[in-house]
């Protein structure tokens, strides 16, 4: 851990923050993150900062996937000094996640505010580095250890109905426009028997639900309990056999690491939900060598089949990237005639955007922005044409609802489908139950349903 003696201006290092926030910007393997810095700092007696007020600790869990999403972290670091300028005292702001990584040394030279910088492997000495910025010690820690950080973590105590289990990070597969090979290393494994007793953990704090994260979620390898070795599918069947654990999911899968077990576990374990995030990116061969995804459109679609054929009315969904550098408007139309093919329940689709030092921010025939944005627009309006089309599917048909918070209208509660459709109903439930509904028409967020 590097340390740097210098005392961000306008701070006075009186006592130790009493209060915190941790807000997590990007994937949900950052929001897991978030959650596990918090757990550490309630640990160490600080409490979570009320709603609206500000806290004497604040951790900007950062993402770097996308420009715009890193530049945020600046203007975040500005408002926060802000704010403790009026208020007379300046938090502790500590940058985390995976801009962190990626730029932690430029962030410590532009942002004096900022007294910690912490990467995405290595934040369980984030107490450590409280305390020193307490003493009046900046640190930068972005070391990354391959997996010494789930076993310094804290046991779980808390849990929402629907929870994360992180059981595999980083990624080996280097797409030519990602970042994530470079902020999150080198694809590990979680073991086995770590996972169980902390879905075991989860399921006691009160979770009913329980989605697996990973970069390369399928990529999960492990030995079961029988010194057997075991691919995703095997640690599914595992978490099927806790009692009181009614839902799994898993995310984010690639096309490349999909094996047969996986693919029958969805006809075999009533408790894996229908639904399966799988990315595609493009429908055009050409764009997806040059983006090195190692699958083509027609081998994407082939093993989609078989997943519907082991579930039959699964959900899916994807991510696109329009304007690779490149890519022609017929191979643009490419990924629309894939798009119909498939007919996404869900989708999150994004222009290109150039990564510092990735192999696709070097290519030639970068794509204007008016090109992008226009595609981008023809295929979102493919895509939430698709989504409506899904949802009018379901509509009528019963399932039951995980209750996860209040509506905004009295007596109103909204949880997930096992589609993952967000379900809004009147009735008599609390956060964590599981009710039973038929679902009615849906909006462009959220479908209706009706306690049966
Ligand atoms: N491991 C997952 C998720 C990666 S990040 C996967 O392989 O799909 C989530 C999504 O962000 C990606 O699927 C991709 O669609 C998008 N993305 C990643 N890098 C991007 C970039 N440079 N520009 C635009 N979108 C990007
Ligand atoms: Fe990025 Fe590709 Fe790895 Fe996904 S598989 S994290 S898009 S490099
Ligand atoms: Fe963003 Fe890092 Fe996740 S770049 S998408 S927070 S892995």
């Amino acid at each position: 851990m590097a340390e740097i003696d210098i005392l961000p201006a306008n701070r006075t290092s009186a006592d130790g923050p009493k209060t915190y926030r941790v807000k997590s910007f990007g994937c949900q393997m950052n929001v897991y993150d978030g959650e596990r810095m918090a757990e550490m700092l309630d640990e160490r007696g600080i409490l979570p900062a009320a709603e609206g007020e500000d806290a004497d600790l604040v951790v900007l869990n950062t993402c770097h996937i996308r420009e715009k999403a890193a530049e945020k972290v600046y203007s975040d670091i500005g408002r926060l000094e802000k704010a403790g300028r009026k208020a007379g005292k300046a938090p502790l702001i500590a940058v985390a996640g995976c801009v962190a990584q990626a730029e932690g040394e430029e962030i410590m030279a532009r942002a004096p505010a900022v007294s910690m910088v912490v990467g995405p492997q290595a934040y369980h000495r984030l107490p450590a580095m409280v305390d020193a910025a307490v003493a009046g010690q900046r640190s930068t820690d972005t070391d990354m250890p391959a997996d010494a950080k789930f076993a310094a973590l804290p046991r779980r105590r808390k849990s929402a109905p629907s929870a994360f289990l992180t059981v595999q990070e980083g990624c080996d597969k280097f797409c030519t426009y990602c970042v994530v090979p470079y902020t999150r290393g080198a694809e590990i494994s979680r073991p086995y028997a770590a996972l169980v007793e902390e879905a075991e953990r989860l399921v006691e704090a009160g979770a009913r639900e329980i989605t697996l994260l990973g970069q390369n979620v399928n990529a999960w390898t492990g030995s079961d309990d029988k010194g057997r070795s075991v691919g995703l599918a095997g640690l599914i069947h595992a978490l099927d056999r806790i009692g009181g654990l009614e839902r799994i999911r898993y995310t984010t899968s690639h096309p490349a690491d999909m094996d047969d077990a996986l693919i029958a576990a969805h006809g075999e374990v009533a408790k894996l939900m229908p639904y399966l995030h799988l990315p595609v990116q493009s429908g055009n061969d050409r764009v997806l060598r040059a983006m090195n995804r190692s699958h083509t459109a027609e081998g994407y679609l082939r093993l989609l089949e078989r997943f519907r054929a082991a579930r039959p009315g699964m959900a899916i969904s994807g991510d696109f990237i329009v304007g690779f550098p490149g890519e022609t408007e017929a191979e643009f139309a490419d990924t629309l005639s894939l798009v119909a093919e498939v007919g996404y329940a869900a989708a999150f689709s994004f222009k290109y955007s150039p990564r510092p030092g990735t192999p696709a921010a070097a290519m030639d025939g970068q794509v204007a922005e008016e090109v992008m944005d226009e595609r981008l627009q023809r295929l979102q309006a493919a895509l939430q044409r698709d989504s409506r089309a899904f949802n009018h599917s379901k509509s009528g048909e019963t399932c039951d609802v995980l209750v996860e918070r209040k509506g905004r209208r009295e007596g109103q509660w909204i949880g997930k489908s096992p589609w993952l459709q967000s379900v809004h109903f009147y009735g008599d439930a609390a956060i964590g139950d599981m009710v039973r509904v038929t679902l009615g028409e849906a909006g462009p967020n959220s479908a209706a349903g009706t306690p049966v």
